[in-house]
């Protein structure tokens, strides 16, 4: 096992009706700005739920947040915060709103002219941020107990990611019960989301971690255990929590501690959301099993693992059960109505491939355990797809 540090001070908080615990966690003198997204949380009751538990809170509000959250929207958010010295944010929604929430937590301590360039571009980050916490409604990102976000600036198509210390959120609270009214599609992106988040750290090779790999497989079996209860009735509370939890610990970094990681996925998918707009979720899954193709050889002792551990496979060369593995997991997208090609968003795999091996080779990346996605690889990768 490689070396590692671990740090993580969110409180959380999950189960049924947590959200009137507000109270007990933020301190009454603050000057709460609540940030929540296109309005999902004014039909399913968590807004009312959030106004109920905050009476006699000084709340202002601030909505809009958008899916995949543009710089453009946020800084609207950080006037708000400089202009009326706003000391707490509660982001009330996905992990586009908790993010977003994270940058304008950022950015309001920022005084220079343009806050997506020094945070986003050169890492130029404020030493603090606004305290922030959050009531998270879509089990996905993981957004909940890790300090990283995903910022889109419109004006350039861009998609980046940061990590700062300082954007952990204070507590998060998860309930499950929230979750009923989420559109199918949203479900199974959050699914395959975290799916995808468990393999990049989990699917690279051996480091002699049978903790970590029990935990993450553990993650993938509960996955496909609980998706089909989840579609078929998205009342049931319990496998709710367990896509919940799941989603939680897919990227709170404890099966990421002490083992190589494969960004590779993540990094190719976000490009294809940020030329074509399609969900974070829908990219992942047409990127991962070309991926994972494309760099079977070097990931064969993982990839077979997961084909016995998690599918149950009964094939002892790792080659062919790597196959069968890579095989498997886009039949549990499909099995789930994930689509898994860029034809199915009318997306022409050569223009997109050229798009993406352009910005990689700009920007002089490659990614993967192993730094093998180069620019030519991820063209390759998405030319497959
Ligand atoms: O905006 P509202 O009206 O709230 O509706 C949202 C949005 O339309 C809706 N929704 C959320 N909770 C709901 C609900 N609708 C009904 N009932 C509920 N309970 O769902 C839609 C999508 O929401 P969004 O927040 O965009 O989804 P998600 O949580 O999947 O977040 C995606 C963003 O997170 C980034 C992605 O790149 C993308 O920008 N990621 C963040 C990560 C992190 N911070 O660690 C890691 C991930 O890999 C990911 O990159
Ligand atoms: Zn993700």
């Amino acid at each position: 096992m490689n070396n590692f540090e671990f740090y993580c001070p969110t409180r959380v908080l999950f189960g049924k009706g947590q959200i009137a615990e507000l109270p007990r966690l933020i301190d009454k003198s603050k000057k709460i700005l609540m940030t929540y997204g296109g309005g999902s949380i004014k039909k399913n009751g968590v807004y009312d739920q959030v106004k109920k538990a905050l009476e006699g809170y000084n709340v202002l509000e601030f909505g809009g947040i958008e899916p995949n959250p543009k710089y453009e929207t946020l800084m609207k958010a950080v006037e708000i915060v400089k202009r009326e010295g706003v000391d707490f944010l509660l982001a009330v929604g996905g992990g586009s709103t908790l993010d977003g929430t994270k940058f304008i937590a950022l950015a309001s301590k920022y005084d220079g002219d343009d806050a997506y360039d020094a945070i986003m571009i050169r890492g130029e980050h404020p030493d603090s941020a606004v305290e922030l916490a959050d009531i998270i409604t879509l089990p996905a990102t993981g957004s909940e107990m890790n300090n990283g976000g995903v910022i889109s600036r419109l004006a350039t198509s861009e998609k980046l990611a940061f990590h700062n210390p300082n954007c952990f959120p204070k507590f998060s609270i998860i309930d499950p019960e929230v979750t009923y009214s989420l559109p199918v599609r949203q479900t199974i992106n959050g699914i395959v989301d975290t799916f995808v988040h468990t393999m990049e750290f989990n699917c690279t090779y051996d480091v002699n971690s049978p903790l970590q790999d029990i935990w993450a497989m553990g993650i993938l079996r509960t996955l496909i255990q609980e998706a089909p209860k989840v579609l078929a009735n998205p009342e049931d509370y319990d496998a709710r929590a367990n896509i919940f939890w799941c989603a939680t610990c897919g990227l709170n970094y404890w099966i990421s501690v002490g083992v190589p990681q494969d960004w590779s996925t993540h990094m190719i998918g976000h490009e294809l959301t940020a030329f074509y707009g399609i969900d974070h979720g829908q990219s992942l899954a047409i990127i991962l099993p070309r991926l994972l193709r494309n760099q079977k050889v070097s990931k064969s002792q993982k990839l077979a693992k997961i084909a016995r551990e998690v599918f149950k496979v009964d094939e002892s060369v790792d080659l062919k059960a790597a196959d069968i593995a890579i095989d498997k997991i886009e039949e549990f997208f499909n099995s789930i109505g994930m689509k898994t090609h860029l034809a199915d968003y009318e997306i022409d795999p050569a223009e997109a491939a050229e798009k993406i091996r352009d910005r990689f080779a700009k920007r002089g990346v490659a990614f993967g355990e192993k730094g093998a996605i180069t620019a030519d690889v991820a063209y390759d990768v998405v030319l497959a797809s």
